[in-house]
């Protein structure tokens, strides 16, 4: 990829992954990604903020090299994550010049990561600047987003933010730039609820901090450059917020037909009382649409038949998925289906401790369901219904 400006002396000098299918062995990438690096050109001194996946090296470095002669004396990476240092190494070699400018918590990852040796390193404090000769970096630390090493790098004349995986999405586009493109944000939330929604008391925390500062331009990561900031940012607050929407998920898997009539069941009695649910059958499942939907759902109900005493491994899967996401839904209810004994309840309430939600009763039939198991999930409906019209989330008429 070559170098593109996006402010007179700060380049795009990323690479765009257009066919990456997924992320970290897990995360579906449906419209690809990009790892972004910017240099920033001062009167005196130049920086390259963050590099790239080391799958892309060879091009990201004919990309730098397009720039000869160029000296690079600070490298700074926002975050150690190999999808942005991967490329560190190459760089270093290229240009023995330069120091790489990060946290100590940062270095000390990278140092483990990518074998980099001790002096290599300038390490910063959180608000300490960077002169670039008419230009000035100004470090902010943002733990836990997602790692507890992340910062951003403010370019202050230029009132840039450049927010490393904070405020990105995995989208690939031939476009540096986008406004408020409503495909953008729906690729931003998809991210975010992939790998930023564990962190929300992080994010409300940055986000706040971030008001102090004048922004322009915000710069991630992965994806395109805002040039209205306050489109991805109201985004992330309310996203971040506690705010919840009058949805049901229901994660399900069925084995011999017991549980789907259930989940039908139940999805029926829940669109009566005016709910919006959305079943999502587990081992179809398009994982990001499912944590997309997880930031906002007030509810989420999980149902599986009984395997080997416990949960079928697809509703052990959603499950996992749930408490490591740890989204801000209220109420949480387990169906379940069993031929002579199991341990569903125990399972679920062990593996949610950290998910602040009320754990509703189960409803959970012997085979097949039967009269008493369709009237409780009549119940179960009926509960959720009243506890989102009490969360006024059900206008009157909806
Ligand atoms: Fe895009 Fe956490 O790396």
């Amino acid at each position: 990829m070559f170098a593109r400006e996006i402010r007179s002396g700060v380049l795009y000098v990323g690479t765009v992954d257009w066919h990456r299918p997924v992320f970290d062995e897990l995360i579906p990438l449906p419209q690809g990604t990009s790892y972004n690096a910017y240099l920033v050109k001062g009167a005196t001194h130049t920086a390259l903020i963050d590099t790239v996946d080391p799958s892309r090296e060879a091009e990201f470095l004919k990309g730098l090299e397009s720039l000869a002669p160029l000296r690079i004396d600070f490298i700074i990476p926002n975050h150690a994550e190999q999808d942005h240092s991967g490329a560190i190494p190459a760089v270093l070699a290229r240009h023995p010049e330069a120091k790489v400018v990060t946290n100590a918590k940062c270095k000390d990852i990278l140092k483990d990561l990518l074998l980099l040796p001790e002096e290599a390193f300038k390490v910063v404090q959180d608000r300490e600047t960077l002169p670039l000769g008419g230009r000035t970096l100004e470090f902010i630390l943002a733990p836990w987003v997602h790692w507890p090493e992340t910062m951003f790098t403010y370019l202050r004349e230029d009132r840039i933010l450049f927010s490393c995986d904070f405020l990105g999405a995995h989208y690939a586009s031939s476009r540096l730039f986008t406004g408020r493109d409503p495909a953008v944000q729906l690729a931003a939330k998809r991210y975010y609820a992939e790998i930023m929604m564990p962190f929300r008391t992080s994010i409300r925390k940055h986000l706040d901090l971030l008001k102090g500062f004048p922004i322009d331009l915000v710069a991630p990561s992965h994806g395109l450059v805002y040039t209205d900031p306050a489109f991805i940012l109201d985004a992330y607050a309310r996203w971040a917020s506690d705010e919840v929407a009058n949805e049901a998920l229901i994660l399900y898997v069925s084995m011999h037909g017991s549980v789907q009539r259930m989940v039908d069941h139940l999805a029926d009695g829940l669109i009566r009382r005016e709910v919006v649910v959305t079943p999502y059958h587990l081992p179809r499942a398009d994982l990001g649409e499912l944590a997309m939907d997880l930031v906002d759902a007030a509810s989420v109900v999980l149902a599986s038949p009984v395997f080997h005493a416990g949960l079928h491994p697809e509703a052990d899967y959603g499950l996992t998925l749930v408490a490591g996401l740890r989204p801000k839904t209220r109420f949480f209810g387990l169906l379940g289906s069993y031929s002579w004994g199991h341990r569903l309840e125990e399972i679920v309430k062990n593996r949610l401790t950290g998910l602040k939600a009320e754990i509703l009763p189960p409803v959970i039939s012997k085979g097949h369901p039967k009269e008493a198991d369709f009237k409780a999930l009549d119940g179960l409906a009926d509960t959720i219904g009243r506890k989102h019209r009490d969360l006024g989330l059900i206008s009157r008429g909806q």
